[in-house]
């Protein structure tokens, strides 16, 4: 069993982020749990606060700022030094370009003058992993993965080896949460903000839709919904001038319940047909989720429940470790490494599917 230790770093979206992790390799790949020695997420919420979005550009200059100063923290937070550092990994994309060179330009830089092996990972790949990294889950598992920029439900067939079943045919959830909190005055990110809300928030106030909801398949919509929110808001400052505290606690309560219960409901037929077709057989019957929106605690709540009904086991990521952080894009380079992967050319991508 060789031992190797992993820098990851991060920078696809408005967190810049550095990790070190350590990862034991066996002939069969590599063994999770892997132990995150640091993680370092610089956030720029700030920034972009005022723009209720991202702004690529201030996001970029950002990274470029700030990505030294993250490698720098991770290795002083883990005690040692690039000496002491195997592997370097880094987000290659999908994301916002001019973040991901920065990234990638950073990790060439250290790698260069360092003598070390680069490896360029997925950033999706990286959340993919993510129940490896923590829980050392083996393979098949179906994976949620529910982000700002992206939902999809993809089986895990082996690790780096993946089948998309279906997703969003529109809107991510992320986005969805962060448009409602920017339409209702409330902070960016919007989806802690518009859960926090909901919890004193009545679910029942308002019906809004669960598109595609009773359409076979796995396919989910958020776009509708998202309107449907916006023209509830419309009608009540329509009627009464503005809304209340009590409308915004019931419009986000309202959101929140129809999105927990749209992906639940695809999530769950996604089980029921892998347990029925045979490919996940008994004993490797896991759910796991990823991405920036499985942080909210009543979808994930609504998942467990589900996979406990169709005797899935459940795994989903510590919060920190859900949204975007530096140890997922070093795991994931440590399980290319360990299928043989050496690195090479690294092309920066916009666009990256997974499968
Ligand atoms: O994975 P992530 O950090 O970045 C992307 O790759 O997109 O996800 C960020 C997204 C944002 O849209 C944010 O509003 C959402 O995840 N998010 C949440 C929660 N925490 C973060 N959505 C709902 N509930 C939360 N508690
Ligand atoms: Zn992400």
């Amino acid at each position: 069993m060789e031992e190797i230790t992993v820098l990851g770093i991060e920078s696809s979206c408005d967190d810049t982020a550095a990790a070190l992790v350590r990862v034991r390799i066996g002939s069969g790949g590599a063994r999770g749990p892997g132990e995150i020695l640091s993680s370092v997420v610089i956030g720029q919420e700030g920034l972009h606060a005022g723009f209720g979005g991202v702004v690529p550009e201030i996001a970029a200059r950002a990274h470029a700022e700030r990505l030294d100063l993250a490698v720098e923290a991770a290795l002083a937070e883990a005690g040692c030094g690039l000496g002491g550092v195997d592997l370097v990994g880094v987000t290659a994309g999908p994301g916002l370009i001019g973040g991901v060179l920065s990234g990638v330009m950073c990790a060439k830089g250290i790698a260069f003058g360092a003598g070390l092996p680069l490896i360029g990972v997925n950033h999706l790949e990286g959340h993919a992993l993510t129940p490896r990294l923590t829980d050392g889950i083996g393979a098949p598992y179906l994976l949620l993965l529910v982000s700002g920029g992206h939902c999809q439900l993809i089986e895990v067939a082996a690790p780096c080896r993946y089948k998309r079943l279906g997703g969003s045919i529109d809107d991510a959830p992320g986005e969805a949460f962060d448009k409602i909190a920017k339409l209702l005055g409330l902070g960016y990110p919007g989806g802690p903000e518009v859960e926090r809300e909901a919890l004193s928030g009545d679910e029942t106030r308002f019906a809004f839709p669960r598109p595609l909801i009773e359409r076979t398949g796995f396919d989910m919509s958020f776009s509708g919904l998202k309107t449907a929110v916006l023209r509830a808001r419309d009608d009540l400052v329509a009627v009464a001038g503005g809304i209340t505290v009590a409308d915004r606690a019931d419009l986000c309560a309202s959101f929140q319940a129809a999105a927990r219960d749209l992906l639940a409901a695809k999530t769950r037929a996604a089980m029921v047909n892998l347990a029925s077709g045979g490919a996940h057989p008994v004993g490797a019957r896991r759910l796991a989720v990823a991405g920036g929106v499985a942080a909210n605690r009543a979808i994930r709540g609504a998942l467990e429940a589900a996979a406990a009904e169709t005797g899935f086991s459940f795994h989903a990521p510590p919060l920190a470790l859900c949204t975007d952080n530096g140890a997922m894009i070093a795991w994931a380079a440590a399980e290319r490494w360990a299928l043989g992967e050496r690195g090479g050319e690294i092309t920066a991508r916009p666009r990256w599917p997974l499968d």
